[in-house]
């Protein structure tokens, strides 16, 4: 048995000092080095991957050599990986407690169990009569052929790939399993950099896709997923509020495909059912003529849908006025509201002012300005804006609409869910004419917020 010495390891950047300091020299974070007990040589050093006889190429000779794909089935799945999982491929799915993130994967095995794939669930979390419940509840064909493993030994999980040589495994989560070689305990930055480094070298020399499922606290206590998205291929995202049936699940990293692709889903009494058209889910409690709501066509990925926003403005009460913000970025909200009141006339400092996405969804691109100030005037003004009207565009500082990427895609997805009349930036409103508009439909192209205002409420 090798001998046992202890390193220091950064919990922000995972790096490893020999010795205790206040700094850590890799990422210069401060108080985030912590010992670790290890066994034997560094986990950095032993999965190390064998590097072939490296050759140097001329870019132009160097085949594409199109990447294997392991569609799961799942379609909103497989848009979000860029067209299924790859052989070999480690990615990363995170998210909230209770989201449904076992539920996801699952569904996505059954998928490929039923295309005769041979698939391994390694479960930490849950006792393998847990597991084979939420299979059973699922009712999706192939689900009786996922094989299960209930532990949290990495060494059984490394016997059972050895053993079964799956083309497809899950650690659900990583965060539950632990190397023996490391004395910290399971969920330590030392136990998720020897147990993620050991998984990464097994899907590569075994071609394997491996999937692990990544806890994601709020308090940043465990460093675990923020140091994994580095060593993995890909980083998947599954959101949604927990109040809320709809979820999101969403790349932000992909080495084998594009990222910021999204695929939606609702979570029903059998599982994750797929939401093929989410404007429609997004717009079905839409209130008609209602002040202070406004539809706006965002853009995830390639594909554009329509989301609510809404806006209730009041008179401040006490001292200071109070902004809240659901499902939108809060200080982009303050500066929408600096530049209604300065550039604009729309006096909205001294009121409260509540702003959210209806349906629990989530909105971060600056597309949404101008429907979301829009919204705030409109709930001042207690007038709805016109009938069949979204609006998309950023406002700038100067009060100006600005020209936002997708133009043609957003206007496509609004025409094609009945609305009409389309207020976007000027620029965007000529590269769509220039294509040649949808008919019946009327695009409205403004320069600035009061250009737009004065549209709106006409
Ligand atoms: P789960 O996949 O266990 O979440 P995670 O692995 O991210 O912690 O699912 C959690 C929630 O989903 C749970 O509260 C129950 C609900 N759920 C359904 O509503 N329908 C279903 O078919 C399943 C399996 C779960
Ligand atoms: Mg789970």
């Amino acid at each position: 048995m090798a001998k046992s010495r202890t390193v220091y390891v950064c919990a922000e950047c995972a790096a490893e000092a020999p010795r205790w300091m206040g700094r850590c020299p890799a990422c210069g974070e401060w108080n985030t080095l912590g010992a670790h007990v290890v066994s034997g040589g560094s986990a950095g050093r032993r999965a190390a991957p064998s590097v072939e006889t490296a050759r140097v190429e001329r870019l132009a000779d160097v085949a594409p050599g199109g990447v294997e794909r392991l569609p799961t089935g799942l379609a909103e799945l497989d848009r979000a990986l860029g067209g299924g999982l790859v052989p070999g491929g480690v990615s990363l799915l995170g998210g909230d407690p209770g989201i449904g993130k076992s539920t996801l994967v699952m569904q996505a095995f059954a998928g490929l169990a039923r295309q005769g794939r041979v698939v391994l669930y390694a479960s930490g979390e849950e006792s393998a009569e847990q597991v084979a419940l939420r299979g059973r509840r699922l009712e999706a064909s192939g689900v009786g052929d996922i094989r299960l493993l209930a532990t949290t030994a990495l060494d059984d999980f490394e016997a059972a790939v050895d053993a079964l040589s799956p083309d497809v495994a899950v650690v659900d989560s990583i965060q539950t399993l632990r190397s023996a070689a490391v004395a910290s305990g399971a969920g330590t930055v030392g136990q998720l950099r020897e147990v993620s480094a050991r998984l990464i070298a097994l899907a590569k020399t075994r071609s394997m896709a491996l999937v692990l499922i990544g806890h994601v606290t709020k308090d940043g206590a465990i460093a675990g997923p923020k140091v994994l998205e580095h060593l993995v291929d890909t980083v998947l995202s599954f959101e949604g509020d927990r109040s809320h049936a709809f979820r999101v699940v969403r790349a932000t990293k992909n080495r084998f495909g594009p990222t910021h692709e999204v695929g939606v889903f609702e979570m029903a009494q059998d599982g994750l059912r797929e939401v093929p058209d989410p404007s429609a889910l997004f717009l079905t409690e839409r209130p008609r003529a209602a002040a202070g709501s406004l539809v706006v066509p965002v853009v995830e990925g390639s594909r554009a849908l329509l989301v609510e926003v809404q806006a209730l403005v009041a008179p401040a009460v006490y001292g200071s006025a109070r902004r809240v913000a659901t499902g939108l970025d809060a200080s982009r909200l303050a500066v929408l509201l600096a530049v209604l009141d300065r550039k604009a006339g729309v006096h909205v400092l001294d009121q409260d002012v509540f702003a959210s996405v209806a349906g629990g969804a989530r909105v971060t691109e600056r597309g949404v300005d101008l429907a979301l100030a829009l919204a705030v005037a409109s709930s001042l003004r207690e007038r709805p804006v016109g009938a069949g009207l979204v609006a998309f565009g950023e406002v700038g500082l100067a009060g100006e609409v600005r020209a936002v990427q997708r133009a043609e895609a957003r206007v496509d997805e609004a025409v094609k869910l009945g609305f009409r009349r389309i207020l976007l930036p000027a620029l965007n409103a000529e590269q769509v004419l220039a294509r040649g508009a949808a008919p019946g439909s009327e695009l409205v192209g403004v320069r600035s917020l009061a250009e737009a205002l004065e549209a709106a409420f006409d």
